[in-house]
């Protein structure tokens, strides 16, 4: 009996060192200590040997369980371990390498600044409204009061499509008859903002696309101060007390009188560059009263309605707020500079 107990050890212990897996080892425990394991039977056995033999035999055989149990532990052990670090090696991200770094969207500079312009605008009670950047020649030019063959015409060098009449709109002024047939006869404020494009030849300080903000107030007492007051209480705000604005006559055929606005040029502090074509001063907005014929192709009856309206050019005000000297910047997609406003 002493012999079979050995032989047993030496075999488990042999067969436990070659167990190769949680499964392996599982399948050596119901063999050698399950309920029907050669160790288990050979401890049944022990009632059938002699008494004065039985000591011995039941020291040695308790001597051989606990150590077995033991042994399967510690391999249990060693296999859990080496089971589970095999399988964050499998996994294994390697965390010394940087991560990629999520970049945050922001605001182009060209909506921040529409967006100011809207918020002092819309304190003085006009409000946005949208009208298309494709347009028909009659609404583009002739209810502006410019027939076909009209010199004036020559100021919009324009983009003309496929389809007969149609263009790309060279200027917001258009929305100033959509917005009058839109709220007529009621009297009203606006501004209307939007993409314009010009068939020109781009420049430091002209693009062929760019933004403009059209605004239009029609009612009954409506005077060219009420323009100059909006117009110099806007560019305070936008650019500061410490600038200067000019408005000066010129020339729009929708508007009689006509004026211009620009402001004290910051690039060259009014030295003259480039930018300001050595004048030191920026156009920034086109303006007037508007004509009594466009009154009128707006459905106002100019005897009893009078407006003011402007177009202003919002790339031409972020240029001089934040001393940009080259328009072409805004649409280039460089992101070394849209990222300086974010
Ligand atoms: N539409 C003109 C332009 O693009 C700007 C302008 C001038 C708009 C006078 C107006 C205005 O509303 O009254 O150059």
């Amino acid at each position: 009996m002493l012999e079979r107990l050995q032989g047993l050890r030496s075999q488990a212990e042999r067969e436990l060192a070659a167990v190769a897996d949680l499964g392996g080892l599982e399948a050596w425990r119901v063999a050698f200590l399950g309920k029907k394991g050669a160790l288990t039977l050979a401890l049944r056995d022990l009632g059938q040997i002699p008494s004065s033999e039985r000591p011995a035999v039941g020291r040695l055989a308790n001597e051989v369980k606990a150590a077995l149990e033991q042994a399967y532990e510690a391999r249990a052990e060693a296999l859990r371990r080496s089971a589970l670090a095999e399988s964050l090696t499998r996994g294994a991200i390697d965390v010394r390498l940087p991560g990629r770094l999520q970049a945050l969207g922001y605001l182009h500079v060209s909506t921040q600044t529409l967006r100011e312009i809207y918020a002092i605008l819309g304190q003085m009670g006009f409000h946005v409204l949208q009208s298309p950047e494709v347009e028909d020649d009659e609404t583009n030019f002739q209810l502006l009061n410019m027939p076909p063959d009209h010199p004036a015409r020559d100021m919009w060098s324009t983009f003309y499509l496929n389809r007969p009449g149609m263009l790309l709109r060279t200027h917001t002024s258009p929305g100033q008859i959509h917005a009058m047939r839109k709220y007529h006869p009621e009297p009203f404020r606006v501004i209307l903002p939007g993409k314009c494009y010009r068939y020109e030849q781009v420049t430091v300080r002209s693009e062929y696309m760019f933004y403009q903000v059209e605004g239009m107030a029609v009612g009954y007492n409506i005077t060219m101060a009420d323009l100059k007051g909006v117009m110099f209480s806007f560019a305070r705000q936008i650019f500061g007390p410490e600038r200067k604005l000019r408005f000066r006559p010129s020339y729009f055929p929708f508007t009689e009188p006509s004026a211009e606005a620009d402001i004290d040029c910051i690039l060259c502090r009014g030295k003259g560059c480039v930018i300001c074509k050595d004048s030191g001063w920026l156009e920034i907005l086109g303006a007037g009263m508007v004509h009594p014929a466009v009154l009128r192709n707006g459905g106002y009856d100019p005897d009893q309605y009078s407006g003011f309206a402007f177009g202003m050019g919002p790339e031409r005000i972020a240029m001089q707020k934040h001393g940009i000297s080259d328009i072409r910047l805004f649409f280039g997609n460089d992101l070394r500079f849209l990222q300086q406003f974010a």
